[in-house]
């Protein structure tokens, strides 16, 4: 079955009060429009063209038209002016141009559609050889969708916006889901015949539908169940909604492969995430972007990671930040720690309250206990970090590295002052600013000796 898709992305998305356009709104960590792009990836679409809206100021920002040119393989078509759906699918013409069959015209504002009930629809149309077939679905609240109008038999025979509806139309819970299959010829033809509707001016893609029937042609509509499905995003609150529904089916999947929550409510997973079986995880823990987490991992209360790479047995405690990092085998972080990005925990490395880690190596089973900064360094095996230890990587201008070897010993309230190296096995005495290289195995002090003067209190207070 081949198929090409038009994806509609130019609307002016006035409801959504947002300076970022809707489109580009981001659904458990990824904009909308990226979940109808994947449903044609899904369906090997031969051609895949994306309605973008021009440059929106003086200097042309186009947020939209940048989004889909990064993506390989699509093609890009401007609609000039945002009048409707209908003159923005007659937009891609060049771009369908070599194609014969089927075309799925798809909303970048329908994020929650699953590609397989996608597919079925398609290949129920294709396979009835009708010229236009579409979705419909029943809604409790039909507010703000098409409605879909049948005649005495049951035909479909229009669609009306709501806008345009009679009381009586506006009762119908039949909906329009703006999901279409359309012969392409029939498509491009019938495009010509559109009217602009009066009330704002637009050319509407479901006049289509009329226009079939007063041909004599026959709509086809599939029904789909599951109605959440079809939810279309014009506003925050559905938005909202849409979100709640998909971070619920996340957290489902999870469940369905052996990962524990605590309270499935409260726990919020983006789309990418990979988790492992027997891995547990607390309320409010925030899983973004790209992350994956190992099995038997326990991540705590309020912690949030994200970009980030975590692997088996791993334990997040409370309130930690994780960003861009890797955390090795039975590593612990936290409470209240902070992994930057570069931040690379090797194996049984342990990092307590209150320490930053930003681009440096902790080599296996090195302990950071307490606050602590630890950044463009690295730390060899087994290596200990006092309480309250600085590498002063930066010196207003530039960042310079700290080298600290296997099993060294830094005591507490120690600064490193990059660029600088410890051998293995040294020493550092707590309180030491270490400004230069420490050989192997030596121990490195660097504070004035104390004094202590006997009695001298007591005078004082007399
Ligand atoms: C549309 C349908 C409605 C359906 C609803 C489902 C029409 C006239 N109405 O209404 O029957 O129930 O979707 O969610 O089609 N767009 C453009 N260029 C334009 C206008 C819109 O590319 O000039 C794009 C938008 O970016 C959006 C999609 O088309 O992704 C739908 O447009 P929108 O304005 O949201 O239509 P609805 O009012 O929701
Ligand atoms: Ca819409």
């Amino acid at each position: 079955m081949e198929i090409a898709v038009i994806i509609l992305a130019a609307g002016q998305s006035k409801r959504i009060l947002s300076k970022t356009p809707k489109v580009l709104h981001p659904l458990c960590g990824k904009p909308l429009l990226a979940y109808p792009l994947a449903v044609a990836k899904a369906l090997k679409a031969r051609v895949t063209a994306v309605v973008v809206p021009p440059g929106e100021n003086r200097r042309g920002a186009n947020p939209i038209a940048d989004y889909v040119t990064a993506q390989p393989g699509l093609q890009k078509v401007v609609q000039k002016t945002p009048l409707g759906t209908g003159h923005a699918v007659a937009a891609t013409i060049q771009s369908l141009k070599k194609f014969s069959g089927h075309v799925l015209i798809l909303s970048g504002d329908v994020p929650l559609l699953h590609a397989d009930v996608v597919k079925a629809f398609v290949s129920e149309v294709v396979r009835k050889k009708s010229k236009l077939g579409l979705m419909t679905t029943k809604v409790p609240d039909p507010q703000g969708y098409g409605r879909i109008v049948r005649d005495l038999s049951g035909n479909i025979s229009a669609i009306i916006e709501e806008k345009e509806a009679s009381p009586d139309v506006r009762t119908i819970t039949e909906i329009n889901p703006a999901i279409y299959c359309v012969e392409k010829r029939w498509l491009f033809e019938a495009l010509t015949k559109l009217k602009r509707h009066p009330v704002n001016g637009e050319y509407y893609l479901t006049d289509i539908v009329g226009l079939a029937v007063g041909r004599g042609e026959n709509v086809f509509g599939v029904l789909v169940e599951d109605y959440r499905q079809c939810l279309g995003i014009n506003t925050r609150a559905e938005l909202a909604e849409a979100q709640e529904l998909m971070r619920k089916k996340i957290v489902d999947r999870w469940l369905a492969q052996g990962v524990g929550f605590i309270n499935p409510d409260d726990t919020y997973i983006d789309a990418d995430v990979v988790i492992g079986a027997d891995t547990l995880i607390y309320p409010n823990v925030c899983l973004r972007g790209v992350t994956k987490v190992g099995s038997d991992c326990v991540l705590d209360i309020g912690s949030v990671i994200s970009d980030s790479i975590l692997a088996d047995g791993v334990h997040i405690k409370p309130y930690s930040v994780i960003e861009s990092a890797r955390v090795g085998t039975g590593a612990q972080v936290g409470p209240f720690a902070r992994l930057r990005p570069e931040a690379v925990l090797k194996e049984q490395v342990r990092v307590g309250n209150f320490v930053e880690v930003k681009k440096s190596v902790l080599e296996k089973g090195v302990k950071a206990n307490h606050l602590s900064y630890i950044g463009d360094a690295r730390v060899g095996r087994e290596t200990n970090i006092g309480c309250g230890t600085i590498t002063c990587n930066y010196d207003g201008f530039k960042k310079y590295r700290t080298v600290i070897g296997d099993k060294v010993f830094v005591g507490s309230d120690v600064q490193f002052v990059a660029p600088v190296r410890v051998g293995r096995g040294a020493v550092i005495g707590a309180g030491s600013t270490i400004t230069k290289n420490v050989p192997e195995y030596a121990l490195a002090l660097s504070r004035s000796l104390q004094v202590n003067k006997k009695g001298w209190a007591r005078k004082r207070k007399k």
